[in-house]
């Protein structure tokens, strides 16, 4: 089958196109999906790099979700038909033309997104609810502030904040990213580059802080974002864009009964994915079905031209998700 290959990591040419890799056999449990599109994550450029192996089991191909159709089953697969169109969270293995997903880690492709765009909701909808909803517990009325807001992940964590009625506060490095993030819903926009967010997020929360705060730059936020923290707040990091050792003043974190939390999705039992993923049916995919949460896609690239997105994604230049298309 086509596939993209990472024979030695590296710069974006690592990524070297093939037509002669084994198309894999489904497991019990499994599915094996004809792929119309595989969704392009930060993770895939840290595996590229060799900074982020596989997990035991999973297959070395990178790409941890796709969209396509069902072409067969595993055994012991209930809920899917062959011929099912699926989006899925897989454990790697999406850059290609064929690759398998537990039956409990596939979504049914919404109503109003296309098969070729559902490959852009499974990582960033599961990665937001989980963190956000099922770990940070955003209420209504909360003020939720999201590092990154123009990136995949945080164009998805803008529109289901405001799904709960949260107010919604976003940092980005661009005035045309902070409009994009306007316009998904955002509320308070503030450019890092020329904006301090604590400051920023102080004020127009009248001094008290943000009840939440997804980030991904890690180390160079730690302090600043418990600093912006509210009143036993939630900061929860999921990406380390900004290093990976900080010093913290846990007098700050104490005096305030706030909490920080560091979780991968990636890393997570099979069976804890699953539990995300009905989660996400019930409570996101009615929202995605309404045309109340659309998937964010800047662009797609043919399978074989996955170094020129990889590229893309690495310039931050984009906006939402980048695809490959098969
Ligand atoms: N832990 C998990 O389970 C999990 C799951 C999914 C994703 N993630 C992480 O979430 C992050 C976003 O993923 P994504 O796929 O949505 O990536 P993405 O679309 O490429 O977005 C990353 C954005 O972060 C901003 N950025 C880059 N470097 C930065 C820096 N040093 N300081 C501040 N901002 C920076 C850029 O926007 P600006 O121009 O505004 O700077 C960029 O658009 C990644 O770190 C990824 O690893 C974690």
């Amino acid at each position: 089958m086509r596939a993209i290959t990472i024979p030695e990591p590296g710069e974006a040419d690592a990524l070297v196109p093939t037509t002669d890799e084994p198309t894999p056999m489904p497991g019990a449990g499994e599915v094996l999906i004809k792929v119309a599109a595989a969704g392009v994550n930060r993770a895939d450029v840290m595996q590229r790099k060799g900074f982020y192996p596989p997990p035991a089991g999973a297959s070395a191909l990178p790409g941890l979700e796709v969209s396509g159709v069902i072409e067969a089953l595993g055994a012991d697969v209930t809920g899917w038909v062959i011929g099912d169109e699926v989006c899925a969270l897989i454990d790697g293995g999406g850059y290609a033309e064929y690759t398998v997903a537990p039956a409990a880690q596939c979504l049914p492709v919404p109503a109003r997104v296309s098969l070729v765009d559902a490959a852009g909701l499974p990582e960033v909808v599961c990665t937001v609810w989980s963190n956000v909803f099922l770990t940070a517990n955003l209420q209504p009325g909360e003020v939720f502030l999201v590092h990154g807001g123009s990136s995949g992940i945080g164009t998805m964590a803008i529109q289901l904040a405001k799904q709960v009625g949260a107010t919604v506060a976003v940092t980005a490095g661009s005035a045309e990213k902070l409009e994009a993030c306007r316009a998904l819903g955002a509320d308070i926009l503030i450019n890092y580059r020329e904006q301090d967010f604590v400051e920023e997020i102080t004020a127009a929360t009248g001094g008290a802080g943000a009840n939440v705060i997804l980030d991904v730059v890690g180390a160079k936020y730690l302090e600043r974002n418990v600093t912006a923290l509210a009143t036993a707040g939630r900061l929860v990091v999921i990406g380390l864009l900004g290093g990976v050792k900080a010093e913290l003043n846990l007098n700050t974190l104490l005096s305030k009964r706030a909490a920080v939390i560091a979780t991968s999705l990636r890393a997570r039992p099979a069976a804890e994915k699953a539990t995300i993923v009905a989660a996400v049916r019930e409570h996101v995919w009615p929202l995605v079905e309404r045309g109340a949460v659309t998937p964010v896609v800047q662009r797609t690239y043919p399978l074989e031209q996955a170094a020129d997105a990889h590229r893309e994604m690495e310039s931050s230049a984009h906006i939402g998700k980048l695809l490959l298309t098969l």
